[in-house]
């Protein structure tokens, strides 16, 4: 199926009061998505789509290699009245993707903290939220999801961690249909604890993360009721991580 040719996807997010923008190609959906929240204001959801990226943007300054026609490529724009009150939207997201890629593919992906999928020991899919705020005080979150479902011959530089699902990319869209239905409906719920605690490949493991006492090592213990990261440390001491990534050994 082609992009400009989804009408599947469009109904169903119709009836999940969510709009449509689909692209062939362009720089980034998040940035795209900036741009529309800032120009537009919208009151509705709306969906990003796009066939390749070629800024595809990562979380702290990386790129995200966005081959044609081999992953999924999306942004949710969501109005919200506080940027605040979705804290726990990144988390949420990761169990969306979790789930949905179970539902599509059958494959039981598991979470790096805070929102990475893993599978086969590769990262398949990151996931990067943004807060938006346009100038006169409307605010905005943006989910977007990178999914590697069929991407083959990465860049050298990330080569050794990204890895794909290998999957068939024909079905990009019931994955991003589902991804977004489950997204909507965990966010009315909330019940993404119990799967994210679950699918963790963090817990029970050694990780090395920043902080502002600089580079730190401990034991991921647990994850508590906001998706924060209970770490022992050396000395006994417990922190919990709230954002910033953490490297585990052996992966
Ligand atoms: C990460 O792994 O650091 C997050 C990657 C997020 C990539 C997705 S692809 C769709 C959306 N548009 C972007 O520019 N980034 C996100």
């Amino acid at each position: 199926m082609n992009i400009l040719d989804c009408n599947e996807l469009k109904k169903s997010l119709w009836a999940c009061g969510v709009d449509l923008r689909t692209y062939g190609r362009i720089d980034s959906t998040n940035s795209e998505a900036k741009r529309i929240a800032q120009s537009e204001r919208p009151r509705r959801p709306i969906l990003f789509v796009a066939e390749t990226q070629t800024a595809g943007r990562g979380r702290s300054g990386n790129s995200f290699y966005s081959a044609k026609d081999c992953g999924a490529y999306f942004s949710l724009l969501l109005p919200v009245k506080e940027v605040a009150e979705s804290v726990c939207l990144t988390s949420i997201a990761a169990v969306a993707v979790f789930r949905a890629v179970r539902a599509v593919f059958g494959l039981e992906t598991g979470i790096k903290w805070v929102n990475d999928l893993y599978w086969n020991g590769k990262k398949v899919c990151g996931i990067l939220c943004e807060g938006v705020t346009d100038s006169i005080g409307e605010n905005y979150v943006i989910v977007g999801v990178g999914i590697n479902i069929a991407s083959q011959d990465f860049p050298n530089e990330i080569k050794e961690i990204a890895g794909s699902l290998n999957a068939d990319a024909g079905k990009r869209f019931d994955l991003i249909q589902e991804t977004v239905s489950d997204l909507l409906e965990l966010c009315e719920t909330k019940d993404w604890l119990s799967d994210y605690r679950e699918r963790s490949i963090v817990l029970d493991r050694e990780v090395r993360f920043w902080n502002q006492d600089g580079d730190s090592c401990g034991k991921a213990v647990g994850i508590d009721e906001s998706g924060g990261l209970e770490v022992l440390l050396p000395d006994g001491s417990r922190t919990v991580l709230r954002s910033g990534e953490i490297h585990l050994r052996c992966l």
